[in-house]
């Protein structure tokens, strides 16, 4: 069965990371014979300008249907402030596909890009699952009296038992087949009493039942503390929307910045807890984490690297997991002898990047 790979090259310097990214899958396509089948998109802000289209609910709907998966570039354009697009687009497929789990590694690939003194990449080897469909991202709110002095601004942090409970699952269940002994959970249950004990008291009632590892707690600030002086610590974390988006920034430092960080959003099948679809959700959205950096746009200068690690991971949850290793050792590769963009030590452009990730990788099958 061909795999249908939905591609949104997205605005400012997405187009151009994506670029390199579907020259990579295109290989597999047609040196490597994957039965993969590409289906540009365009969606965006050029779109949205041209004929106020942000995601058609028929387009989410064919994706949710036919789409195997998804490859996203970053959304945002200085000509949308707003970014009612942008959220249309990334909030109408991570919640209209109920793709509820942000999975977003925090691999240090070379030493030289662990930024902590006396840190290699032994130490920053861990992975967030992030809730991706509720939390504060679901819209709910107003503002009252606006632009007067009496303005009420309020946003709605919203948590269901179904929403906390499947993530914290999918969290404990990667660890499993991971073979991962540790998961962590940030929340704020000492201030946001209602909602975060919630997560809480669901953290460990779930966790008696994977007695083999080990959970934990920490409030949200502790372990960004703890992030940055010992990252060894942890393995898998599991935290709400706003945590997850806030960590995994962090986090993309310590692997090496904005433009070696890779995302995927999956609905992982839930086991134990909540009723699945009908049919069942099989399609899954990737992304860097990194925005549009419109200021880099157009001038091939933009790091295509976390867009080829995106690659991998939409490679392996196609069902071919040893591309992910091999494309994470290209990167690495790429990135220990400088063939990488200036922002990880090297000198060359994004095109360039691309040139040699396509070289090396073809050489790696002879
Ligand atoms: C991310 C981004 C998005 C988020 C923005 C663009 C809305 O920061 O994917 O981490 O907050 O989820
Ligand atoms: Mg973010």
């Amino acid at each position: 069965m061909t795999k249908l790979v939905a591609v949104v090259p997205g605005d400012g310097i997405g187009p151009e990371v994506i670029g390199e990214a579907t020259r990579v899958l295109d290989f597999y396509r047609s040196e490597r014979r994957l039965p993969i089948e590409l289906w540009p998109l365009d969606l965006g802000a050029d779109r949205y300008l041209r004929d106020g289209v942000g995601l058609p609910a028929e387009v989410r709907d064919r994706i949710g249907r036919d789409a195997a998966a998804v490859l996203l570039g970053a959304l945002g354009d200085p000509r949308l402030p707003g970014l009612e697009h942008a959220r249309e687009i990334l909030f109408g497929l991570r919640f209209g596909l109920d793709l509820y789990a942000n999975v977003r590694p925090i691999r240090a690939l070379v030493d030289r890009l662990v930024p902590l003194r006396e840190r290699s990449r032994a130490d920053v080897d861990l992975v967030v699952l992030r809730e991706n469909t509720e939390g504060i991202y679901a819209g709910i709110g107003g503002q009252f009296k606006r632009g007067t002095r009496d303005e009420v601004a309020i946003s709605e942090d919203v948590n269901t038992r179904r929403g906390v409970e499947r993530l914290i699952r999918a969290g404990f269940e990667y660890a499993r087949t991971h073979r991962k002994r540790r998961v962590a959970m940030a929340d704020k249950s000492n201030a946001m009493r209602h909602a975060h004990e919630l997560w809480y008291r669901v953290f460990f009632e779930v966790a008696r039942e994977y007695p083999e590892i080990e959970a934990r707690h920490s409030y949200v600030d502790t372990m960004c503390l703890h992030l940055v002086q010992d990252p060894a610590q942890f393995d898998v974390i599991v935290t709400c929307n706003l945590f997850g988006d806030i960590l995994t920034d962090l986090g993309a430092a310590l692997q090496g910045g904005l433009g070696m960080a890779a995302s995927a959003n999956l609905h992982p099948p839930v086991r134990g807890c909540c009723e699945e679809p009908h049919p069942p959700i099989r399609v899954a959205l990737f992304e860097p984490v990194h925005g549009s950096a419109p200021a880099l746009a157009g001038k091939d200068v933009a790091n295509p690297l976390a867009s080829i690690l995106t690659v991998g991971m939409m490679l392996s949850h196609l069902g071919w997991p040893e591309e992910e290793t091999r494309l994470e050792a290209i990167v690495a590769h790429a990135v220990a002898t400088k063939h990488c963009t200036p922002d990880v030590g090297g000198s060359l452009g994004t095109r360039a990047v691309g040139d040699w990730v396509l070289r090396e990788l073809a050489a790696s099958f002879t």
